[in-house]
Formats: structure tokens, C-alpha cells, sequence
């Protein structure tokens, strides 16, 4: 139990009442029940117009002191982190809270040799193997900022994120295994080292063996600068001092721009946050096993596999792998195989599942199970319903949580088996989350009963602090759409009774697989291929994936044929943004539906993609209606 623990609707409502009604005093009374080297000087200050926040000012910690060294004296021996790999023929490793903690001092001090120093921006590009959680935490035990980059992005994303994080220092593997798959990691950063004269030095930790080419000067490995750090004969790595509002991790997310920003977290509110959000939603008992099946290039895997259970001295389960290899019944042997309470997943993989039937279940031992939960997109009721019975065996509580990269942790959802779940919904706001709707002009909807553009009205200690180098952009997407609120992008139903339904983005951002993509990246990505004149990218529905890419492109000139042409702007997309951006569907096309002014109307687009050809809306604003019979008649 933790002091903060929920456990009750009562409490909840209380609780929720508190929160948000004396924000200072509710947040410093969890607060105390963490590690710090000085408190707080006021606990709360913010300003949305100038998107200006502060939580705990003036405090001083650490967070990986609050993850692991106050967790030694009665957890040493406690496994941390269990990790499956991607083959289950290999071993599972398991690190302890000790051998965990020793593990990170050691690289800490890898890095520190390595020139690096608080404040320095550390790039990490690496597989789900544990030397990646420990590579993260290294990096905040020193105060440098970690920005880790999803494995399945391209040299040319790295280098972007790269150049806007100005980061000198790169962790990556020579490999990482996925499915049957081996992703040559070294290869591709050094493609983006290319444009990154400015890379200092690359760290690279051994997994797959695939060669790599090491360059002098610039290139080390790991394990080399492990025997170095053992010779130097001091294990200790003091925790660097750090300020609350100082920054822990960039992470970049794709917007309604080309450009996807640096979503900048700052130590003291983040760390509380996600603490307080992951022993509420999934209310964990000390010795559970949980199981956040996300990669941590993700935030999920940040929140909710590394720093929430971490500062809960929970056991954290990391798993290299896919969920259908070597068969579509791995979550099942990896639940039966270490006796997982807790398991946290993604409606595209249990819709993925769901696609190959109850069989790969049979047999399986899942009574472990004692919590479900979902995030990153909204659960259809088919899948919602196959979960609960099939995975939960009709006894298990999902929660249902809804929040973003920019939130930090958990928004809306409901609490396992305090407060009751309802399928589709997220349910009932976090304590210290003021969710209102509002429409198009900025008006709150009050009542029950009402859809309307999500907005957020009062400061949360996890929330985005600054987008990394341009505040004014995190000014602008965040706050200046509505007055003092935070804009979420999403829209949003309320039921008679309160509850949250989270019905997709409102704005020109996709979910493919619980992936965040913004269709102006999409865009940039087609048009940078010779032949292509212009392109609009769409969502449309996708019975696995929740939403795939429909693109249509003016082309000038196939290349021998349509189909060998659409195959060249699929490479192209995954050369420029990674495969995760690959279009579902490209329909070739010989104009695109613009109004007078030049404006792409999206709308109409949108409608084709969905296969609602009938009602398209008011088509006689267009520059030439005559082109939408022709996109209709070709759509595939
Ligand atoms: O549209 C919402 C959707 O995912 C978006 C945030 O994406 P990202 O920053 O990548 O973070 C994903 C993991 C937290 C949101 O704007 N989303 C997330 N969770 C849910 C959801 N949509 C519906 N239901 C959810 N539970």
C-alpha cells in the first residue's frame, strides 16, 4: 500500500475534490512521501497565457535516487526489471534493485568519462534490451537529457532530431531484434551522423553481432568502456543535485506541422506524477509483476515501463520482442512464464491478436492476471469485450487511460476496481485534472451529455513544460487556441453521468497503431520524391491498425508502372520519416480539391478515404468539382 493509494469511490471523490480545489496542499502532501535533498520553495505557479508552469520551484533531487537508492534498504534483493527477449529460447535476465542500481552508477560514469556533463542532450537509439533502461537512467542520474528515438525511425528523423536537440552524444546497439527481424541500428545512425558533423561520440552496446563499422575517434563500445569504468575501481556515482524545473527528457511527437517538436519534461512534477498516476490507475501491491508491453521509445514506455513503477519500487517486466512472434501467443507464455499481475498494452495489438482467434489462449495459465489496461488510441467495443473475456477471463478491471506525450502520465481513466470501467470510455479525470469541452469558438460545454474539443483548465504537475528550443511554439499549440486552457488536439464526448470518451484528433494528426503522425510530415516525406507535384494524406479506418495512411498524389510521369511507382513513394516515406509512415493506400490522382484560395479541403478527402461517397457536403466552393468525380471513380 502507499500512503496515496485510492481505494475507495469515496476517496476518489473526496480526493478529486481536494485536488482540485487546494492544488498546492493536495500535491504537497503526496509529495513529502518522496526523496528530496530540499523541498520546495512554493509548489505551484502558472501562467497558461505565457504557457509558463512550475511545480515544486526551488526543490532539489534526483530522480534515479527516488527510483532506486531509497528503494535499498528493504528491496535490494527485489527484481526491478525482468526481460524477456525477443527469442524464447534465450535466457530472461532479471536485475535486482541493487545489481540495477550498481548497473546505472556504472554507466553514469561511463558517460561522465565519455565528456558527458548535466544539461547535455544524449541521443538513444537502442532496442528493448535493458542496458536501454539503464542508458536512460544513467543519463538522469547526471543531469544530462535523454532523448531516446524510436527504433523504427529513419537516419534522416535522427538527424533531425539531432540537429534540433544540438546532441553531442549518441547510445545505440550494433542491432536490435524484432520478430524476425534485425534492425541494424549502428547503420542507420551512422547514416544520420552524415549531417551531424557535431556527434562527439557514439556508445555502442552489443545485442545482435551484425558488423558494424567503428569510427575512430568517435566510435566506442560499451563493453570496452565498462572494463574501463571496473579498472577506475570506484563503483559510486553521486546523483547529480538538480533543480524540480530542471529538464529530465526531451521527447519529440509529431504535431499538425511537418516538423515534430521536442516535448520538453521537466524532474520533480513528472516524477511525482507518473509515481502517483501508476499506483492509482493500476493500484499496484508491492510485489506484483507488471507488464507495460511498450517500447520505451514511446512515452508510455517512459511513464509507465521505467520512471512510474521505478519510483514505486514495483517490479517492471521489459519485453524485447513483438506480440506475434515466434506466434501470435507470446503475451500469454510471457504472462504464464513469470506470473504477470498487471498487464498494459495497446488496442492495435489486442486487435491484432484478436485477428488470429482464441487458440493461441488455450491452454495458457493467465489466473495471475489481475489488471488489464490499454492506452494510446481509443478501444473499439469488440476488442474491449474480447480482452476483458478472453485475456481477463471476465474478472479482471480495465482501465482505459487516456493522455498524451505532452501530459506526461494519465489524464482519464478509471481506477482497477475502485471506480467502475465502462467499455469505450476512459471514464472519470485524475485527481489534479480539470477536463472541460468546449466548441469550435471557444465556449465551455457545461452539461452532461455533450461532445466537444478537449481542453484542459488547470495545471497538473507531469504537463509539457516547453517545446525543446521554441517556446513560443509550445505557447502556440498548446495555449493560445483557447484562452487559459491547454489544447489536447482530441475530441471528446461526455456522458450523462461524467464520463470521458476520447473520439480521435480534431486535428491534422493520425494514430496508426496507437503511432502519433502528423499528415504534413506524411506530405513532405511524398513530395520529396522526384516525380511526385503534390500530395494530401488522410486517415481512414483500419480494422487492426485503428486509422491507416491514404495518400493522394499528383505524379508526374510513372516510373514503368503504377504499382512499381506506388512501391518507389512507399520507399521514399520510409527512407525520410521510418516505416511506421509507410501509406496504407496511394491513389494516384490529376488534381487535388482546393478552394478558390488554394486551400486543400481535407474534408472531402477524408469523406472519399472513409468510403462515404455520398456525402461529401458542399462541393461548390471548389476551384473545379469536376475533380472529385475523378478521385471518387478511382478510389481504392
Ligand atoms: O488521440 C489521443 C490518443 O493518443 C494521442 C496521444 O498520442 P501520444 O502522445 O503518442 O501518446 C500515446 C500514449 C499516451 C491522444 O491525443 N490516445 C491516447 N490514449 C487514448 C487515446 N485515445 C483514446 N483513448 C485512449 N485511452
Amino acid at each position: 500500500m502507499y500512503p496515496y493509494q485510492i481505494t475507495s469511490e469515496e476517496q476518489y471523490t473526496n480526493d478529486y475534490r481536494n485536488s482540485v480545489e487546494n492544488p498546492e496542499k493536495f500535491w504537497a502532501d503526496i509529495a513529502q512521501y518522496f526523496s528530496w535533498k530540499k523541498t520546495w520553495d512554493k509548489v505551484l505557479s502558472a501562467d497558461f497565457e505565457k504557457a509558463e508552469v512550475k511545480w515544486f520551484a526551488g526543490a532539489k533531487l534526483n530522480i534515479t535516487e527516488n527510483c532506486l537508492d531509497r528503494h535499498i534498504e528493504k528491496l535490494a534483493s527485489q527484481p526491478a526489471i525482468i526481460w524477456e527477449p525477443n527469442d524464447p529460447n534465450e535466457h530472461y535476465r532479471v536485475l535486482t534493485y541493487k545489481e540495477l542500481l550498481f548497473k546505472v552508477k556504472q554507466f553514469a560514469n561511463v558517460l561522465k568519462n565519455n565528456g558527458v556533463k548535466k544539461g547535455d542532450r544524449v541521443c538513444i537509439y537502442m532496442g528493448m534490451i535493458p542496458e536501454l533502461a539503464i542508458a536512460v537512467l544513467a543519463c538522469a542520474r547526471i543531469g544530462a537529457i535523454h532523448s531516446v528515438i524510436f527504433g523504427g525511425f529513419s537516419a534522416r528523423s535522427i538527424a533531425d532530431r539531432l540537429q534540433d536537440a544540438d546532441a553531442r552524444f549518441i547510445v545505440t546497439c550494433d542491432g536490435a531484434f524484432r520478430g524476425a527481424k534485425d534492425i541494424p541500428l549502428k547503420a542507420i545512425i551512422d547514416d544520420a551522423l552524415e549531417s551531424c558533423p557535431f556527434v562527439q561520440r557514439v556508445i555502442v552496446c552489443t545485442r545482435t553481432h551484425t558488423p558494424v563499422s567503428m569510427i575512430k575517434g568517435r566510435d566506442v563500445w560499451w563493453e570496452d568502456e565498462i572494463k574501463i569504468v571496473e579498472t577506475q575501481g570506484n563503483p559510486d556515482c553521486i546523483a547529480e543535485v538538480m533543480d524540480a524545473e530542471d529538464v529530465l527528457f526531451i521527447l519529440y511527437t509529431s504535431g499538425s506541422t511537418g516538423k515534430p517538436k521536442g516535448v520538453v519534461h521537466s524532474v520533480a512534477g513528472y516524477m511525482v506524477w507518473t509515481n502517483y498516476t501508476f499506483v492509482n490507475v493500476f493500484q499496484y501491491t508491492p510485489g506484483q509483476i507488471y507488464f507495460c508491453t511498450a517500447d520505451i521509445g514511446w512515452i508510455t514506455g517512459h511513464s509507465y515501463l521505467l520512471y512510474g513503477p521505478l519510483s514505486a519500487g514495483a517490479t517492471t517486466m521489459m519485453f524485447e520482442g513483438i506480440p506475434t512472434f515466434p506466434d501470435a501467443g507470446r503475451f500469454w507464455d510471457i504472462t504464464q512464464k513469470h506470473k504477470v499481475d498487471i498487464l498494459y498494452t495497446a488496442p492495435t495489438a489486442i486487435r491484432s491478436l484478436m485477428a488470429y482467434g482464441t487458440s493461441y489462449l488455450e491452454g495458457k495459465d493467465l489466473s495471475s492476471l489481475k489488471v488489464l489496461g490499454t492506452v494510446g488510441e481509443p478501444i473499439n467495443e469488440e476488442a474491449w469485450y474480447w480482452y476483458y473475456e478472453n485475456v481477463g477471463k471476465s474478472k479482471c478491471p480495465i482501465v482505459d487511460t487516456w493522455w498524451q506525450t505532452e501530459t506526461g502520465g494519465i489524464m482519464i481513466s478509471n481506477l482497477a476496481g475502485v471506480t467502475p470501467h465502462k467499455p469505450t470510455y476512459a471514464t472519470l479525470p485524475m485527481p489534479g485534472v480539470l477536463p472541460c469541452l468546449v466548441d469550435e469558438t471557444g465556449n465551455e460545454l457545461a452539461d452532461n451529455g455533450v461532445s466537444g474539443n478537449l481542453c484542459i483548465k488547470q495545471a497538473w504537475p507531469g504537463m509539457i513544460r516547453t517545446t525543446y528550443g521554441d517556446h513560443e511554439r509550445c505557447r502556440q499549440t498548446y495555449f493560445s487556441t483557447y484562452k487559459n486552457m491547454y489544447f489536447t488536439g482530441d475530441g471528446c464526448l461526455r456522458d450523462k453521468d461524467g464520463n470521458y470518451r476520447i473520439t480521435g484528433r480534431v486535428d491534422d494528426v493520425l494514430n496508426v497503431s496507437g503511432h502519433r503522425i502528423g499528415t504534413a510530415e506524411v506530405e513532405n516525406a511524398i513530395n520529396m520524391h522526384q516525380g511526385v507535384v503534390e500530395s494530401a494524406v488522410v486517415g481512414f479506418p483500419h480494422d487492426i491498425k485503428g486509422q491507416g495512411i491514404y495518400a493522394f498524389v499528383i505524379f508526374n510521369g510513372m516510373h514503368v508502372d503504377e504499382e512499381h511507382t506506388r512501391k518507389d513513394v512507399i520507399q521514399t516515406v520510409s527512407r525520410i520519416i521510418g516505416a511506421i509512415a509507410k501509406p496504407d493506400k496511394i491513389q494516384f490522382v490529376s488534381g487535388l480539391p482546393k478552394t478558390r484560395s488554394g486551400k486543400i479541403m481535407r474534408r472531402i478527402l477524408r469523406k472519399i478515404a472513409e468510403g462515404e461517397l455520398n456525402n461529401l457536403g458542399d462541393t461548390t466552393t471548389l476551384l473545379d468539382p469536376g475533380i472529385v468525380e475523378e478521385i471518387k471513380s478511382g478510389r481504392l
